[in-house]
């Protein structure tokens, strides 16, 4: 469900036509709906209301100040995996109580603001990263709040890439060695054991790896407490993807309803960190068509090919070409057009740049909109500013009105933590 709709035609986020923002703002834009946002945060939040339960959004997904304090508001904590996510999240009026801390390589600086802000817990995927924690902590005179993130072992049945459960992922614990790990952490001075953590991957389509991975926690769990460790919080993770083609994912109530059946009868408070399915569906690419021309390829069923190039690219919006995601593409005002097979490129200089490909698309030509969507979640996150193409800027709507919550990055912006070396900006006089 989404805000993104059509009206007599034209497409509008809520009750502001896309045009109107591209004509204000420009292209490309990130457009993201406030009463979309607020729809997923209270549909996912109601889902766990029979069980103690912790938000914590996941901001990587997109750690816009203004996506975050719309959760924040609605009582939301965060999932952060860096110092830098920590510092947004905290000027984003989260409460360090609900923030927990994910990450591999968490650095002696993050460590330190995460115990000086009072975290709920850090996630720690390592028994170096524990005996780290615990050297900081007793140098700052603190007790560091911890859970093992452990894992499991699951087939998450996504993208390798974002695969973070199986044995050869580099993340967490492996489940079996945990329970030593566990023991070693409870007898440290400075740490405090408080929660088992879990996340198995991301834009799962299947409810099976949820309850296998959610199965092979609890075992942990009540083998923790049988030895006396006084676990308060189980931390499943995100992970629940959305549609951005044809995929059919779980429902927030199944998916709900899973994870209370797993632990029922526990007394701990569930934490959740899903990023994707609360801001994906959220957001769109709005792009410019700038020039089209024809393919020397097929495009299949007797028809020619063409290239649309946009102003839009792989360092806005990188999933296409990193993972070979689908992103549906939508003509912002639907005229009649006849159709044609295009690939959708940007300008930047890599045959890897395609936002789609083999497309069937309305023949759009020159200056035409297109919105490019679900985009909302590691859209703007992931891009860069690759080829020296500065970041676009983000819009949120609310009813009729919209607002940029993010400028668009200037030319001036790209140089201006440069330096010119010294030796290369001095003219030699002996030449
Ligand atoms: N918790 C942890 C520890 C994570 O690593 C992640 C995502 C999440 C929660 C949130 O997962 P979600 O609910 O959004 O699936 N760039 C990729 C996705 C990478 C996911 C990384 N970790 C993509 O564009 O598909």
């Amino acid at each position: 469900m989404h805000h993104f709709v059509r009206k007599r035609g034209e497409m509008v986020c809520e009750d502001v036509p896309l045009r109107r923002i591209a004509d204000a703002v420009g292209t490309p834009v990130y457009v993201y709906s406030h009463a979309t946002l607020s729809h997923h945060y209270t549909v996912f939040d109601r889902a766990f209301a029979g069980i103690p339960h912790i938000i914590c959004y996941s901001m990587k997904a997109n750690p816009n100040g203004s996506i975050i304090r719309t959760f924040t508001n609605l009582g939301s904590g965060v999932d952060i995996v860096s110092g830098g996510e920590l510092s947004r999240a905290i000027a984003a009026g989260a409460p360090p109580s609900k923030i927990v801390y994910s990450g591999v390589g968490k650095m002696e600086w993050e460590i330190v603001e995460a115990l000086r802000q009072g975290i709920l817990m850090f996630n720690v995927e390592s028994r170096q990263e524990l005996e780290a924690i615990d050297d900081i902590a007793r140098r700052m005179r603190k007790k560091a709040p911890i859970s093992l993130r452990v894992n499991p072992d699951v087939d998450p049945k996504t993208h390798p890439y974002i695969s973070t459960g199986l044995k050869k992922n580099k993340f967490g614990i492996h489940i079996g060695q945990a329970v030593r790990d566990y023991e070693w952490a409870a007898r440290r001075r400075h740490i405090e054991v408080v929660g088992v953590d879990c996340h198995i991957g991301s834009q799962l389509t299947e409810i099976s790896p949820f309850l296998d991975a959610a199965g092979r926690v609890r075992a942990l769990v009540d083998r923790l407490m049988r030895k006396g460790l006084d676990i308060r919080f189980v931390d499943i993770g995100g992970g629940l993807g959305i549609t951005y083609q044809d995929e059919i994912p779980p429902d927030p109530r199944q998916y709900a309803d899973a994870i209370a059946g797993a632990f029922r009868g526990l007394p701990v408070t569930i934490i959740l960190e899903p990023g994707r399915v609360l801001v994906g569906n959220a957001g769109v690419l709005l792009t410019r068509m700038l020039y089209t021309k024809p393919s020397q390829e097929a495009g299949g069923k007797g028809k020619k090919k063409q290239f649309f190039i946009v102003d839009a690219a792989m360092n806005d919006l990188a999933r296409p070409s990193l993972y070979g995601s689908f992103h549906a593409i939508e003509p912002v005002t639907a005229r009649p057009r006849r159709k044609v097979v295009a690939d959708v490129v940007g300008p930047i200089c890599e045959s890897g740049d395609f936002l789609a490909r083999d497309r069937e698309l309305p023949a759009l030509v020159s200056g035409d909109l297109a919105a490019v969507m679900s985009a909302g979640a590691y859209g703007f996150s992931m891009s860069s500013t690759y080829n020296s193409r500065p970041r676009s800027a983000e819009v949120m709507v609310s009813g009729s009105r919209f607002e940029v919550v993010r400028e668009r990055e200037s030319v001036r912006d790209l140089t201006r933590p440069e330096r010119t070396a010294s030796f290369l900006a001095r003219r030699r006089r002996d030449r």
